[in-house]
């Protein structure tokens, strides 16, 4: 398997985004997928030839803080090193960056204190109802 990595969704299509947001109760689809990536700052993309199997998303205000509220590897492409890279590649941009902020379930916390994340209390706000986005 070979796996590529594009920091772009230009040539991306929706029929190329299935299978994400796994447990989700209200599933965004792939176009809105999409969309989620066409208005982040920074995105990367894992692609196992045309089809997409990993993303990262990533905000920033450029000065002083970063955030990155999505990344997912697809089941059947998990534990293979790619959201390493993704995150890896991600946080490339953010290294001038003060704070650079996620939230996580404690399932994933230790994916995220190989990068030196931290465990901190948190805030957030949901309206589950527009979970799907629609
Ligand atoms: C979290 C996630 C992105 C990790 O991607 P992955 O491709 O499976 O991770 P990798 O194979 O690159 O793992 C990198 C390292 O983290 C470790 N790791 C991966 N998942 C882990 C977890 N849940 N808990 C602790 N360590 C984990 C791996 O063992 C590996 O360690 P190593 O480099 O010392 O061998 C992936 O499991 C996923 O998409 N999960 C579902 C969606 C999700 O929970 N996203 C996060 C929401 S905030």
């Amino acid at each position: 398997m070979s796996i590529t990595y594009k920091i772009t969704t230009d040539g991306i299509t929706p029929d190329r985004l299935n299978g994400f947001f796994v447990g989700w109760e209200k599933v965004p689809s792939p176009e809105v997928l999409l969309r989620i990536l066409n208005g982040s700052d920074h995105v990367v993309l894992a692609q196992d030839s045309e089809v997409v199997v990993g993303f990262i998303a990533g905000n920033t205000d450029g000065v002083i803080s970063a955030y990155i509220p999505l990344i997912e590897v697809l089941p059947a492409y998990q534990k293979q090193g790619i959201g390493r890279e993704l995150l890896t590649r991600m946080l490339r941009n953010f290294e001038h960056i003060y704070m650079v902020d996620l939230m996580c379930d404690e399932d994933v916390e230790g994916f995220y204190e190989k990068f030196g994340f931290i465990k901190t209390s948190a805030m957030m706000l949901r309206h589950y109802d527009k979970q799907n986005c629609t």
